[in-house]
């Protein structure tokens, strides 16, 4: 595996391999890798000829507030897991070499982006898309790869590409979770053994609502109400929301219908933790 830094040598590296017919599929990232990130590497390595894995934690993505600074970062431990999973590069370039002083281009997705959690976290997609946008130049893949973790992310990556007519496929990979069904996150790691016990009350609300949905329940509020109750019980659990939409709008529905999006985020001690399932009608 190449471990490379400069965009420059980067696309140097992938011409040859696009030259030779390889097809080049990227793993987007901010690292701390677990098993999450390396679902997707694995299944980027099963499709694609060329396995990228950019490594960076992109600083437009967090409000002054939030936690840029103590992110949690290792990279010797990171470039082991993905030279483990077979991935051929990985890009890792420092502040300065994605953002030039004088920056001054953004990526905005109007509207679906105010929602969810860009009511609370109002630039967060802005900064996602544009260092998105910025890597699909750069490197130009055939395929990149996303959790369905963030499922909102997904909604917005797959409107910009549409959007912006950029020449690529979005594989949307099923999120990964603990044995005891928390969902995978490098933020998971903020928890103290207290949280972590209480945190699971995330998944087993949108469980819930899954068993309300199965036993013939359709409206929204409802379900809302009875997972917010079971949220609610644990002292520990701040929630910030709980949407049930369309997941390819992300209105709000007030009847499950189609193909809903229940989504939730809640603040466990420091740790801002997101979750969801899709219901198929
Ligand atoms: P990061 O949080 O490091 O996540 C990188 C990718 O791993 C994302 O596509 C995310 O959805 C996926 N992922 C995280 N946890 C997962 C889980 N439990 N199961 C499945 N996939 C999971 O998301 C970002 O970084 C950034 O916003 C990024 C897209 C790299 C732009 O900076």
């Amino acid at each position: 595996m190449k471990v490379i830094n400069t965009i420059k040598e980067l696309r140097q590296g992938l011409k040859k391999e696009r030259q030779a017919g390889r097809t080049i599929g990227l793993v987007p990232t901010m690292g701390y890798f677990h098993e999450g990130h390396l679902e997707l590497m694995r299944r980027a390595r099963e499709e694609c000829d060329v396995v990228v894995v950019s490594l960076y934690v992109n600083p437009t993505q967090f409000a002054p507030s939030e936690d840029f600074e103590s992110y949690p970062r290792d990279f010797e431990r990171d470039k082991k897991f993905a030279e483990n999973v077979g991935a051929d590069y990985l890009f890792c370039p420092s502040n300065a070499e994605i953002y030039l002083p004088n920056h001054l281009t953004y990526v905005e997705v109007e509207k679906i982006t105010k929602r969810l959690c860009g009511a609370s976290r109002p630039h967060h997609f802005q900064g996602v898309t544009t260092i998105v946008a910025k890597l699909f130049n750069i490197v130009m893949p055939d395929k990149a790869y996303f959790g369905q973790k963030d499922a909102q992310q997904v909604v917005v990556i797959k409107k910009m590409v549409d959007d912006l007519n950029f020449d690529l496929e979005i594989v949307v990979v099923p999120t990964v979770r603990e044995e005891d069904d928390l969902a995978m996150s490098s933020r998971n790691t903020y928890l103290s053994d207290a949280e972590r016990v209480e945190a699971l009350v995330l998944s087993e609300s949108l469980q819930h609502a899954k068993r309300l949905i199965d036993s013939g329940e359709r409206i929204a509020q409802k379900i809302k109400d009875e997972m917010q109750e079971l949220i609610e019980s644990k002292p520990q659990v701040n929630l910030e929301y709980i949407s049930i939409c369309d997941n390819r709008t992300l209105e709000e529905l007030s009847r499950v219908q189609g193909e809903t999006l229940i989504a939730l985020a809640a603040k466990v001690g420091k740790a801002r933790l997101i979750d969801n399932i899709v219901i198929k009608m």
